[in-house]
């Protein structure tokens, strides 16, 4: 089989809700492109909050903890794509989608000069 290149995000807690939906059709459109998709669903991971140890500059990766996201960033790595899906909740994403963004850390190039502009080590995914 081949490895999914198109990655949907779903950051909403409640089950068949309208981000499933929306989430469900923005998958279908990247099926219809030719895109090999797999849908996420942060619910049915354990994602702990970034605690901002910084130990990710220096190991590429993050060694604090060892969660959902050890599954994931293997995916995100393959992936051509990222589709984030989350509800409005206090007129910002949900807990879980913030937790699986800052826990994303990792990916900024840290060898770039500081202070000066961002980039990603994914930059170049495609
Ligand atoms: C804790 C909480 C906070 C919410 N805050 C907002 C909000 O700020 N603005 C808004 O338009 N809807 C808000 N909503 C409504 C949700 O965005 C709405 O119910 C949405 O459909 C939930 O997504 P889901 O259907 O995928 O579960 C809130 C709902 C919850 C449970």
């Amino acid at each position: 089989m081949n490895k999914p290149n198109i990655i949907g995000v779903g950051g909403n807690p409640r089950n068949n809700g309208n981000t499933d939906i929306l989430l469900d059709h923005f998958l279908m459109g990247a099926e219809s492109e030719g895109g090999n998709t797999k849908k996420v669903l942060l619910r049915n991971y354990s994602i702990e909050s970034c605690i901002a140890c910084e130990a990710c500059r220096k190991a590429g990766t993050c060694i604090r903890f060892h969660d959902g996201m050890e599954l994931l960033y293997p995916e995100i790595e393959e992936a051509k794509g990222i589709i984030l899906g989350s509800p409005t909740y206090n007129y910002n994403i949900t807990a879980p989608m913030k937790a699986f963004i800052d826990r994303l850390y990792p990916y900024y190039d840290f060898s770039d000069e500081r202070p000066g502009p961002y980039s990603s080590k994914l930059e170049d995914q495609g």
